[in-house]
């Protein structure tokens, strides 16, 4: 059962841009598309770290501000032929209010492929 943290409100969230959430998880952030879903994502790409927070939104993507790497805002995955993938977190949105699940571990085993390069 997830464990739903209120954590943000889609206002918070400028529409093809994000917002970062200080959590016992570290850093998330909370990227918004052109319609209106939001993900979440640990704000480290797998690349070399890069702060994802501060990349360019486009369709369900977003491209990392360090060196363009393209990851799915949906699974946290880089888009071929790059490969790793930035933990991905539960988000739920009831009305405009943003919620966010730390409880679930998908993704935790994909964060030993960080810095694979
Ligand atoms: S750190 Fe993100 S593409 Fe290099």
């Amino acid at each position: 059962m997830k464990d739903w943290t209120k954590v943000a409100t889609l206002n918070d969230i400028p529409p093809l841009g994000s917002r970062v959430v200080h959590t016992t998880h570290g850093e998330i952030a909370l990227f918004r598309t052109s319609e209106g879903e939001v993900f979440a994502l640990r704000d480290k790409c797998p690349h070399k770290g890069g702060p994802l927070s501060q990349g360019i939104v486009f369709g369900k993507k977003v491209a990392c501000p360090l060196h363009g790497w393209n990851i799915n805002l949906e699974d946290g995955n880089a888009v071929a032929p790059d490969v790793g993938c930035a933990r991905h977190y539960p988000v739920k949105m009831e009305g405009e209010t943003v919620y966010l699940s730390l409880t679930e571990d998908r993704g935790q085993r994909t964060e030993h492929h960080e810095d694979r390069r």
